[in-house]
């Protein structure tokens, strides 16, 4: 069976921000988190305090967050590559953070400028001041069914990189196939590998829809056991460093599949539609989603 409620978690103002040409207005993000929040969603990851010269679209993390730390409704998750990132964080007001490991070597070489194992030595240290200050540490790893320099990565290596931050305090690691590779015939044998390793009830998928796989990869994962999905309205993202990398799968897109299931996810569609109206419009593109894009219609 499928699990009856859903969690999903909105990466939209962080993964698909962190993507765009040009750079979104502050005031735009907050409103857009605002808006998102106010659809149900009950975790929206808000931002990355990672170093701009890296990713100048969120070189704003600071004034973002300190608008909207002060949200009740929803908890706002950001990306802390390192130490000092987590204590920036910290003293905008985050209140959770992730870290981003990778199971491809190049990848992580490419994303975050250090191999698997100096990655997983430096999320050690944002753990343990994790812990100090109690902030929940979410952990992702990247690349899980393939990397765009390495091809093919196999399940072990995921099962490996996923335990490692289990272990360092993790309390849910996201599975993410950054580049959209992956089809159930991939994806099944890998959360079969990582669930050997750490429980389901741990675990989130992250879909990329670069070949339009995210919908049967969701379905297949939720069927496996898997109760936390990523999305993004309106289908914005993809990675600056994943060459070829399209946005995730569009939350409205989930939702509608969710709620066809009987599926509960606390999340308002329409309010949600309005979110991504409302982001498109600021960008000045139809959205990525197909369900925005039906429903617009009737
Ligand atoms: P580096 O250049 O190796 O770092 O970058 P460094 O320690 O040598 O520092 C270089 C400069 O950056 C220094 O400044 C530091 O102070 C500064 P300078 O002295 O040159 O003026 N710096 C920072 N500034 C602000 N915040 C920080 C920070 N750390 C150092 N936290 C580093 C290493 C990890 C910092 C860099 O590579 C980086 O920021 N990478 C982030 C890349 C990124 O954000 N990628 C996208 C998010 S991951 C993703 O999208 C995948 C995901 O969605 C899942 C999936 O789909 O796969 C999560
Ligand atoms: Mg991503």
């Amino acid at each position: 069976g499928i699990p009856k409620f859903v969690k999903i978690v909105e990466v939209g103002p962080r993964d698909g921000l962190q993507n765009e040409k040009n750079i979104v207005p502050t005031s735009v993000k907050v409103e857009l988190i605002r808006r998102l929040v106010s659809s149900g969603l009950p975790v929206v990851e808000a931002t990355s305090f990672v170093s701009p010269k890296w990713v100048p679209q969120l070189a704003d993390a600071k004034d973002v967050m300190k608008a909207v730390c002060d949200i009740e409704d929803a908890r706002l998750p950001v990306l802390t590559p390192n130490v000092k990132g987590f204590e920036a964080a910290v003293a905008a007001g985050a209140k959770e953070v992730a870290i981003f490991a990778s199971a491809s070597e190049s990848f992580s070489k490419s994303n975050i400028n250090c191999s698997i194992e100096e990655s997983l030595a430096r999320y050690h240290a944002v753990c343990l001041a994790a812990k100090e200050h109690s902030v929940p540490v979410r952990g992702y790893v990247s690349c899980v069914v393939g990397c765009p320099v390495e091809g093919a990565i196999p399940p072990s290596k995921v099962a490996y990189v996923a335990k490692e931050l289990y272990d360092m305090g993790c309390f849910e690691i996201s599975l993410a196939d950054t580049i959209g590779v992956g089809t159930p015939g991939t994806v099944i044998p890998m959360l079969e590998a990582v669930m050997a390793a750490v429980p389901a009830e741990k675990l989130a998928v992250h879909f990329h829809d670069t070949y339009g796989q995210s919908l049967p990869n969701i379905l297949i994962s939720l069927q496996m056991g898997i109760s936390t999905v990523d999305s993004s309205v309106a289908g914005l993202g993809g990675c600056p460093y994943a060459k070829g990398a399209s946005g995730n799968v569009a939350t409205e897109d989930v939702v509608y599949m969710l709620n066809g299931l009987g599926v509960k996810t606390n999340v308002d569609l329409a309010k949600l539609m309005l979110a991504g109206e409302f982001i498109s419009n600021h960008l000045g593109r139809q959205s990525g989603s197909k369900t925005a894009v039906a429903l617009c219609r009737v």
